[in-house]
């Protein structure tokens, strides 16, 4: 199968080569495509170079797949052309996620929603798969009414420009184009995105209705996006109130079984989730998990995600391999 990566050489494009690097997809031709001003620079892949070339090139080329991490606004444009040929987008940008009959999708979770008439499907926010990854199974089991979630957001959710500020921080100097309103070394930055005429923020309405989308629910909750001067690794507080009475260890051991989820969990070692902890790993790690007594059904805990790899790049991939093994396509040539 012919399989494209749509702005392969940022942050997260470069993570989903090495995370299609890793997996078994049957990739036959591999087509890497960026912006005008990489084509023709290389890329490797398995120790092997590969050419940028444009993403009008590469939708001439009739990928099976394309994964597209090059901004909302090259989805908004090149991912319906694509999809006229024949081509399964699988979209890391927030551009379709709103979209009805577009499937947003954890493939855990909600992996039915995708069927062969869907060619654009929607890879969630990096905050919202750690947080629906922990929430699925407890709503599941008890129904869950509303969630009051603070994140902890790595500087790298911000791409490459992101990365760059918080280095420049670090050795005195300011950044020439950075991705923040304020200096992010030895800072907390309660803002992520653009401000809303609500006060939110548009992060904090992805984790709003991205939530209720994937989990088909109808949960109240209330988001607050904080940046924090750490690489990698997003970070979330999480406040759940079950629909009724549950219990704590019932809930450690659900998890336990959840595949994708990892327990770090014994406050007598000292052991929760840490972004350093999460780094590099697909797995969403779940802590601090306990019995919040100032609400009936009250409960607390943790939860630490890789935002590049389950966040961003290996979901996507899921996807692909979703779509590779369940629908059996073929491009007509
Ligand atoms: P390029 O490197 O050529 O600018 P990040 O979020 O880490 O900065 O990565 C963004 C990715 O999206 C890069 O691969 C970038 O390519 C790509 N990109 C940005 N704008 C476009 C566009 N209009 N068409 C195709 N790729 C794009």
């Amino acid at each position: 199968m012919k399989i494209a990566v749509i702005g392969a050489t940022g942050l997260v494009g470069q993570k989903m080569l090495q995370v299609l690097a890793e997996r078994n997809l049957p990739i036959d031709e591999l087509i890497v495509a960026a912006s005008e001003r990489s084509i023709g620079k290389k890329t490797l892949f398995k120790g092997k170079e590969y050419t940028l070339i444009s993403v009008e090139d590469a939708i001439e080329k009739r990928p099976d797949i394309a994964i597209f991490s090059a901004g909302a606004d090259a989805s908004l444009k090149y991912a319906p052309l694509f999809a006229e040929k024949g081509t399964y987008v699988v979209d890391n940008s927030s551009a379709w996620r709103k979209k009805e009959g577009i499937p947003l999708v954890v493939p855990e979770i909600n992996a039915s929603d995708i069927n062969a008439d869907t060619h654009i499907i929607a890879n969630p926010n990096c905050s919202t798969i750690g947080l629906v990854m922990a929430l699925a199974p407890m709503h599941r089991r008890y129904g869950i009414k509303r969630i009051v979630v603070s994140t902890y957001q790595s500087v790298s959710g911000s791409g490459i420009k992101g990365l760059n500020q918080l280095h420049c921080e670090q050795r005195g100097e300011k950044a020439e184009n950075p991705a923040y309103p304020h200096q992010i070394h030895e800072n907390i930055i309660p803002h992520g995105g653009n401000f809303l005429e609500d006060g939110n923020t548009t992060e904090e309405e992805k984790l709003i209705f991205e939530t209720n989308k994937i989990l088909h629910s109808n949960i109240a909750v209330s988001a607050t996006v904080a940046r924090v001067p750490a690489y990698g690794g997003h970070s979330e507080s999480v406040n759940v109130e079950f629909s009724q009475p549950y219990d704590v260890q019932e809930i450690r051991k659900i998890l336990e079984n959840t595949p994708g989820v990892i327990v770090a969990d014994n406050p007598s070692e000292n052991l929760y989730p840490t972004p350093l902890m999460a780094y590099d790993k697909d797995e969403v790690f779940v802590g601090r998990m306990r019995r919040d007594n100032s609400i009936e059904n009250g409960f607390n805990f943790w939860v630490v995600t890789d935002n590049i790899r389950k966040g961003a790049a290996t979901n996507a991939v899921e996807i692909a391999e979703y779509l590779f093994h369940s629908l059996k396509f073929r491009v007509e040539s």
